[in-house]
């Protein structure tokens, strides 16, 4: 059974230069990709993608974040990629919770500014995917 999840390879990510790294693992997991752009998001879709952190206290600081700078989103499917791809990210907090080995516990250093978004659920991801890439089939 496949399935997909939403990739996003956030400013930091882009700005340092690991696209192809992130590709890279993405690709040697076995996983494929079915949509790739590189993007400046807008402020909408940033408050939409994450609407549900809405009031939370560092909510302002990660849309101006998200927005900073060229972003590249990816639609990424494989059986369980939602959870493989969790899984080859690490932990939201990149010293306190992603394992050594992941992308985060690689590359990242700070909360904020950990490199990469996936999906956290299969609801999730159908409703992020329409988001970033409405009407792929
Ligand atoms: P969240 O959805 O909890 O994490 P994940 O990206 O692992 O699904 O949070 C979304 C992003 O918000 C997270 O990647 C980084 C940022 N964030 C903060 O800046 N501070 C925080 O305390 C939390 C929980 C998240
Ligand atoms: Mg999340």
């Amino acid at each position: 059974m496949s399935e997909r999840t939403l990739v996003l390879i956030k400013p930091d990510g882009v700005a340092r230069g690991l696209v192809g790294e992130v590709v890279a693992r993405i690709e040697r997991r076995g996983l494929k990709l079915v949509a790739l752009e590189l993007k400046n998001v807008a402020d909408d879709l940033a408050a939409k993608h994450y609407a549900e952190h809405e009031g939370k206290p560092f909510y302002q600081s990660l849309l101006d974040f998200i927005t900073s700078g060229p972003l590249v989103a990816a639609v990424v499917e494989g059986p369980r990629a939602v959870g493989a791809f969790r899984q080859i990210a690490g932990g939201t907090d990149p010293v306190d919770k992603a394992a050594p080995g992941s992308i985060r516990g690689d590359f990242a250093l700070e909360v904020q500014e950990n490199i990469v978004h996936g999906s956290d659920s299969a609801e999730s991801a159908a409703r992020e995917i329409e988001l970033w890439f409405p009407g792929l089939s």
